[in-house]
């Protein structure tokens, strides 16, 4: 395999390293979710590499911009719209706590990642080192998908709940997700309870999915200056 070139940022490399030892997770004739985002870019690019060497591996992206870039590599990919069964999916996070609960959707696609995430029998994620915290909160927003129609309702009641959302845009517009809806990135201070949250935030009219992965993770992949270290977790709850 060709390495991407080691680069100056110590957190760069836990990404890249991170993501290129997710390949070892990958069988030949696997079915498996591709995440969004700059740390699972890397596992793409390599998992690139090997289908372009004869792996044989069906993909099902988290994005319009993962979907693009597989196809780039030739990743070839499941239909969108058909029941799929995943042996995997590998996916990345915004921050991670000792439960191995996870903040996703700094990048927007939360949505898809979940439900890509549901349908695999494990779930891989990727990190660097800075991602990992004691408690998810501040200072990561997290990441609320509601429908354009009557979201300040939405962001009124998130706030009802202790935190400050705010309306994400991108070049000075509103940013829509691939589902055509928006985000409100809400700080909370600390988020204690991430079961009790999540349900909370279901709970709301206009909540399409929210951030919080929780229980979901099979395999933690931290990518650190002194190496990679792996760990299967015991927690996940199988939907
Ligand atoms: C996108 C995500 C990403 O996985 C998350 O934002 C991490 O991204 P990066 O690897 O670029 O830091 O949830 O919706």
């Amino acid at each position: 395999m060709t390495l991407s070139p080691p680069s100056p940022d110590p957190q760069e490399n836990g990404k890249r390293s991170a993501g290129e030892a997710a390949l070892d997770f990958i069988q030949d004739g696997a079915r498996v979710g591709l995440g969004t985002g700059s740390t699972v870019k890397y596992f793409l690019l390599a998992l690139g590499e090997r289908v372009q060497a004869g792996l044989r591996v069906h993909g099902v992206p988290t994005s319009r911009e993962t979907a693009e870039l597989a196809r780039q590599l030739r990743i070839p990919l499941l239909p969108e719209q058909a029941e799929w069964t995943l042996d995997v999916a590998v996916d990345g996070a915004d921050q991670v706590d000792p439960h191995f609960h996870l903040i996703k959707g700094g990048g927007g696609a939360l949505l898809r990642e979940k439900i890509v995430a549901a349908a695999a029998r494990t779930f891989i994620v990727l990190v660097d080192h800075t991602k990992c915290v004691p408690v998810l909160g501040k200072p990561m927003p997290l990441p609320v998908e509601v429908t354009p129609f009557g979201w300040p309702q939405s962001a009124k009641q998130l706030q009802a709940l202790g935190g400050v959302p705010t309306l994400r845009e991108k070049q000075g517009t509103v940013f829509e997700t691939d589902g055509g809806h928006y985000i409100l990135d809400l700080l909370v201070d600390s988020i204690e309870d991430p079961v009790q949250f999540e349900a909370r935030l279901n709970r709301i009219p206009g909540v399409v999915e929210n951030g919080l992965f929780v229980n979901r993770t099979s395999t933690l992949i931290i990518g650190s200056p002194d190496g990679v270290h792996i760990t299967h977790c015991s927690s996940r709850s199988v939907s």
